[in-house]
């Protein structure tokens, strides 16, 4: 889903407001029957001999992704990651925002990323009992990971986007998204094996 919405989103940028299913197969490079099976899970939006009304479409797939409303996010560790995260610039364009920065370290207080003021790790608790936040990115080192994301559930933060490498522990109620850029160049060197073995097989 959120690849549909992405080309949604660039198509609508294009003026585009009606695309067939053989079009927009072709566009994200996967089979038309494969868009129908992915879309038809989900009500079905296309009409036969029309297509997706690309609006329509855009609009249902963000009410499927919780995109129809801002939410607030806060991101803990500001080093290197963190500021590249923060300088994200299409956060808001995705219907998220962040809504503050934190850091351990005294002398990142008060620096600026992206418009956001770091604060102190020890401003958090008093930060999340007058804001309301949805979602806690963690890029901190790893050996701090549970314990803040102890402290961010207890403050009544329900997900988390974690960049640390450690499996988090949470109650049933909180969601975790693990993100790791290891793995997805792991998934490419792997297909990249594939790819060189299919082509000497060929060969032989
Ligand atoms: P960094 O050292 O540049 O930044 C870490 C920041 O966290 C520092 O500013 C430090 O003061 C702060 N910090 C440390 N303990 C803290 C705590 N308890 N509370 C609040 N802030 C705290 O490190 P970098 O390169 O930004 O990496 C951060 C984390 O992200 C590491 O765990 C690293 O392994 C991970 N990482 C994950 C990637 C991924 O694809 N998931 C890619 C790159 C890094």
């Amino acid at each position: 889903m959120p690849r549909y919405y992405r080309y949604l989103e660039e198509l609508r940028a294009e003026g585009v407001d009606r695309i067939s299913s053989g079009d927009l197969s072709r566009l994200m490079n996967v089979t038309a029957s494969q868009i129908r099976q992915d879309l038809n899970n989900f009500g079905g939006f296309g009409q036969q001999g029309y297509g997706y009304n690309v609006d329509y479409l855009h609009d249902e797939i963000a009410k499927i992704l919780g995109l129809t409303r801002v939410h607030p996010v806060i991101l803990i560790g500001v080093g290197n990651l963190g500021q590249a995260i923060s300088n994200y610039v299409h956060f808001s364009r995705l219907s998220f925002e962040i809504a503050g920065l934190f850091d351990i370290n005294e002398k990142l207080k008060g620096r600026e990323v992206a418009g956001t003021k770091i604060r102190t790790y020890d401003e958090l608790p008093d930060f999340l009992k007058s804001h309301e936040v949805d979602i806690a990115a963690l890029t901190i080192p790893k050996v701090h990971a549970q314990d803040v994301a102890d402290d961010v559930i207890k403050n009544g933060v329900h997900a988390i986007w974690n960049f640390t490498h450690v499996d988090l522990v949470v109650p049933d109620d909180v969601v975790v998204e693990n993100v790791h850029l290891s793995d997805s160049l792991m998934q490419l060197s792997y297909n990249l094996t594939e790819r060189e073995a299919e082509t000497s097989s060929d060969e032989e």
